[in-house]
């Protein structure tokens, strides 16, 4: 069973497609468009809250300067693990 992402600010409850290879292709695909530079996790421009659930992310090194316990992801290499909601 596909997981259900919910975009929270832009009201959206939408299955995910294990065709994507990210959170932010599959977000754009769904009409949220987000800021982006790198594409890999290293710039941090992506960024957003995870506000609940858990996501994969290979490279996390655009977090780097989070304090500790933050709730943040970085979409453009983030897969989701479980149901999730993202601040978005
Ligand atoms: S676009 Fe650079 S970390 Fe996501």
């Amino acid at each position: 069973m596909a997981y259900t992402i919910e975009f929270k600010k832009s009201g959206k409850v939408v299955p995910w497609d294990e065709h994507f290879e990210n959170l932010m292709d599959f977000a754009e695909e769904n009409g949220i468009a987000l800021e982006n530079e790198c594409h890999v996790g290293v710039c941090g421009s992506c960024k957003v809250a995870l506000l609940s659930g858990e996501v994969f992310m290979e490279v996390d090194d655009g977090l780097d300067e989070e304090p500790p316990g933050h709730n943040k992801i970085l979409p453009c290499v983030a897969i989701p693990k479980s149901d999730i909601v993202l601040d978005l």
